[in-house]
Order: structure tokens, then C-alpha cells, then sequence
């Protein structure tokens, strides 16, 4: 049996975000620039979107490049954003017939003005469609995000008393998607590196020696199964959780 068909459709994760991490040293590992290494990163990002649109995953979020990515060298960075221009515009037809609905979060407006642009036409122009969501993190980072609510909130008027967990992640840049259940990291590291730090609250996270230029679909359904294997407790105990799976209503109640 073929791992997407091991996996159970009625407890697919909703929402699952990736940290792809490895493209400098996979380019390393052949002695090429590390440029390279991102190109190739794409054909995984193409993977590991089939894949959610396969397993029912509504909802993919993708950490392209971080508020700190900009400390990189300035060749580095000049391609990833060329990079990402040339890649929204030359698979736009692709997410057009695949049903995908393309969506961007973090400091959009200090993106490269051609970048703003392309993306934000990609943006509406897939905006009708249902099937499966993209959401990539564009000059992202946790902290940025946390901090910019704040500053809305605070700037509405809000009375401290107002000020709820709901209040507060629908001031955040995710506020129309639900919180991550699944997240994955590639490369080996495990870390979080200012990502989605509210939304992963009780994500189960994942991580794999994988780099991503060599991540494909296959990989994305062995974290599925694997966060299928896991117990999601929110702080009950595993035999409040055993007796709600067989009682579904009364365990709800
Ligand atoms: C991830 O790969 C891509 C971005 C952060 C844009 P890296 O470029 O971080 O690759 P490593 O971690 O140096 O191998
Ligand atoms: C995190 O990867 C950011 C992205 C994947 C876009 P990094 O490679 O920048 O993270 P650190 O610096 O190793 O923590
Ligand atoms: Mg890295």
C-alpha cells in the first residue's frame, strides 16, 4: 500500500506548515552556489503542494523567506527574489488548473516593487478558487506579526478588557485560516526561527534530516502518517482522550 493511501482522510490536518530549510547546503553538497540550491527548492515546493491537494489539505503555508533572510549576502538575496517573481508568474497557469488559491503574509509592502506586484496580481487572480490554499510567508517573522497586532489593536481603542485570544489572532496576518495542526521542518535543524509562534501553539511539530530540493511527496505523507500516530492531548489526559473517541458526543459535551 502506497503511503497516501495508508493515510486516514477523516483526520487529515486542516492546516500544515512548512519551514523549508536546506537549499544552501544541498547546493554545497554538489559544489554549486547556493542560488542553486533555492531553484531547486521549487520543484519541491510543487511536490509538497500536490501532495496537501491529494491528501485533502486545505490549507499549506510555506516559510519562503524571514524578516532576518534580508541579513543575507545582498546576491543572495537579489536572486531569491528574482527567483520568487520568475516562480509566481511562471506557474500561475498551473495553480490556476489545480484549483489553488494563492494567498501572501508578512511585511508585504517592503517586498521588491515588481515582487509587490506579481504577486499581488497572482493573488486575485486566483482568488475564486476552493480546492486547496497557498499561503506563502514573504518577509515573515512571528515577532513582526505579534508586534504589527499590537499596534492595531492598540490603535482601535481597544479596553484591555476587550482583548481576547479570538480578538488577538484575528489581528494577525492568518486571521482567515485556522492554526496549523502540523508543522514540518527539513534539513535537520530543529528549530522554530520566528515562525507562526501564536498559530503553533498546539501543532504537532516535524522534523526530517530531509533537505528541501530533495523533499517530495512521499515525504510529505510520512509526516502525515507520523502526525497520525501522535496523541493530541490539549492538556487532558490520554484516557479523557481514549473515552471521547468512542463517546464522540458525550466526550464533546
Ligand atoms: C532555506 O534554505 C531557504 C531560505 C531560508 C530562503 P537555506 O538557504 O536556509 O539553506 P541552508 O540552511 O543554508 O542549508
Ligand atoms: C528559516 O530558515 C526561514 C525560511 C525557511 C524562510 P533559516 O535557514 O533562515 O533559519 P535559521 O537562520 O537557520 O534559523
Ligand atoms: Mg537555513
Amino acid at each position: 500500500m502506497s503511503l497516501l493511501e495508508q493515510i486516514d482522510k477523516s483526520r487529515t490536518p486542516r492546516h500544515v506548515a512548512i519551514i523549508m530549510d536546506g537549499n544552501g547546503r544541498w547546493a554545497k553538497n554538489q559544489g554549486k552556489e547556493r542560488i542553486f540550491g533555492h531553484s531547486h527548492g521549487v520543484e519541491a515546493v510543487r511536490a509538497a503542494l500536490k501532495a496537501a491537494t491529494k491528501s485533502g489539505v486545505e490549507y499549506l503555508t510555506l516559510y519562503a523567506f524571514s524578516t532576518e533572510n534580508w541579513n543575507r549576502p545582498k546576491e543572495e538575496v537579489d536572486a531569491l527574489m528574482n527567483l520568487l517573481v520568475h516562480t509566481i508568474v511562471g506557474e500561475l497557469d498551473e495553480l490556476d488548473e489545480n484549483g489553488v488559491r494563492l494567498h501572501a503574509i508578512g511585511d508585504l509592502n517592503n517586498l521588491p516593487t515588481d515582487c509587490q506586484r506579481e504577486l499581488q496580481r497572482a493573488i486575485e487572480h486566483t482568488s475564486g478558487h476552493t480546492r486547496v490554499n497557498l499561503i506563502l510567508a514573504l518577509n515573515y517573522s512571528a515577532r513582526w506579526e505579534i508586534t504589527h497586532a499590537v499596534k492595531a489593536i492598540i490603535s482601535a481603542g481597544t479596553r484591555a478588557e476587550d482583548v481576547t485570544d479570538d480578538l488577538f489572532a484575528a489581528h494577525l496576518s492568518t486571521a482567515a485560516f485556522p492554526d496549523p495542526e502540523l508543522l514540518i521542518r527539513t534539513s535537520g535543524e530543529e528549530r522554530i526561527s520566528n515562525f507562526l509562534l501564536w498559530q503553533i501553539a498546539y501543532a504537532e511539530l516535524y522534523f526530517t534530516k530531509t533537505l528541501w530540493p530533495d523533499f517530495r511527496e512521499d515525504d510529505f505523507y510520512a509526516a502525515l502518517l507520523d502526525f497520525q500516530s501522535r496523541e493530541r492531548r490539549f492538556g487532558k489526559t490520554s484516557e479523557q482522550i481514549a473515552f471521547e473517541i468512542q463517546n464522540p458526543i458525550a466526550g464533546n459535551a
